[in-house]
């Protein structure tokens, strides 16, 4: 589509940059208009001054927002886990051992299958305003089903991540030595072409640090980025390891020692090194409530400085929703997130969490992908949980 769109009539805009003041982190401005123009944003202002264009979206009085940055999604997979949920909600622990069932299921799936799938879920989300999704490989843990699940992630999403190091496959159970250096060797070689970023599952049954630390090094090697699944389940390692190699993001966090947010807040957006080397701690709220966990504390990591992100983490088996508003309601009412640390951390945060500046902000420049809410704030995506308040979305200045 060409030509230029104005939004105009937005009641309250949050930008996450430059506002009226008085916004928090939000940077908002009220009665204001936005142009788009080529798919990026090309005027924000008052909506009075607002500039002629060809076509136009009447907000009516509604808040706009940039659309979320889901920053964790597992989509590539098959099969389905909902008596392993039943069971959990009947008293049964979360250990993370139901991966391997999904693992067979995808291995069993034709790409078409795999393909639909990616499709459904990031419809879904998109209709729940999410404009930019992380995808992850993991559940294939062959080189060709690895190699496979990334070039389907990648027809759907610039940040493809290669988890190979998810679970070690019953295959390799006695062997897992073996399993490493073909994540680090073969799969790698097969998975790097379709992947932007390298994750590891680092938790007690799963890989244990050397073999965490081993392979994200040999991501890293042949540039990949790192994230990593860490301190979900219990205490360890994986935080620092994660601050220790730079990584974009650490994703859990639920179970932090002092000595871990100390790690995460030295490398902090005002800290000494800089927006460009921060580790993102990166929340999934929808993980806790469907394995019935303890939330992670958003409230102690804010206040001590660390940057936080908020994510979806959408797969069959720890957390089956798409849903970024109901991920924002979880963080307000279990978290100790106000609202706009939260709305923030669901879209600015996600970002920096992908190290993007191209999204998660509404500025000159930026990419026309928003949300029109049905609603006159922010507020609303936590004050009305389970509502349907996304009103339209524009991905690219195109609406969806
Ligand atoms: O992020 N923790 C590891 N991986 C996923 C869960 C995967 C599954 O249970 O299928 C997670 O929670
Ligand atoms: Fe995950």
């Amino acid at each position: 589509m060409t030509g230029s769109l104005l939004v105009d009539n937005i009641g309250e805009l949050v930008t996450n940059g430059s506002g009226e003041g008085g916004g928090g982190p939000l940077g908002l401005r009220r009665d204001a208009a936005l142009l788009v123009e080529d798919g990026r944003v090309a005027w924000i202002g008052p909506a009075r001054y607002a500039p002629a264009a060809d076509r136009r979206i009447d907000a009516d009085g509604a808040a706009v927002l940039p659309g979320f940055v889901d920053s964790h999604a597992h989509l590539v997979f098959a099969g389905d886990r909902a008596a392993e949920f039943a069971a959990r909600m009947a008293g049964e622990p979360y250990t993370g051992g139901g991966i391997r069932t999904t693992v067979g299921a995808t291995r069993a799936a034709s790409d078409d299958e795999l393909r639909a799938t990616v499709r459904r879920l990031r419809g879904e989300a998109l209709r729940q305003g999410t404009t930019t999704i992380e995808i992850k490989s993991g559940y294939g843990l062959t080189v060709a089903d690895e190699a496979r699940s990334l070039r389907i992630a990648a027809e759907f999403s610039e940040d493809t991540t290669f988890l190979g190091a998810h679970v070690v496959p019953a295959e390799y159970a006695d062997r897992p030595d073996d399993y490493v250096g073909m994540v680090c060797g073969p799969m790698l070689a097969a998975a790097a072409p379709h992947a932007r970023w390298i994750d590891v599952f680092c938790e007690r049954g799963a890989f244990d640090v050397d073999h965490a630390r081993a392979i994200l090094a040999c991501g890293q090697a042949v540039g990949l980025g790192v994230r990593l699944h860490a301190n979900q389940l219990g205490p360890g390692p994986g935080v620092r390891l994660g601050v220790e190699l730079g990584a974009a993001s650490v994703d859990h966090c639920t179970h932090l020692s002092d000595a871990d947010v100390d790690a995460l807040a030295s490398t902090a957006a005002d800290g000494p090194s800089g927006r460009a080397t921060t580790t993102v701690a990166t929340l999934l709220p929808g993980a806790e409530f469907s394995t019935r966990s303890p939330y992670p504390d958003a409230r102690r990591l804010i206040d001590a400085g660390v940057t936080v992100a908020l994510a979806t983490d959408c797969n069959p088996g720890s957390s089956y929703t798409s849903s970024m508003p109901f991920c924002i309601a979880l963080a307000v009412r279990e978290m100790r997130m106000t609202p706009a640390e939260a709305v923030w951390a669901a879209t600015a945060g996600g970002a920096r969490a992908l190290r993007r500046d191209d999204v998660g902000v509404l500025r000159p420049g930026a990419r026309a992908d928003l949300v029109v809410l049905d609603a006159p704030s922010h507020l609303h995506l936590a004050y009305r949980p389970g509502v349907p308040l996304i009103r339209t979305v524009l991905h690219n200045g195109v609406p969806q």
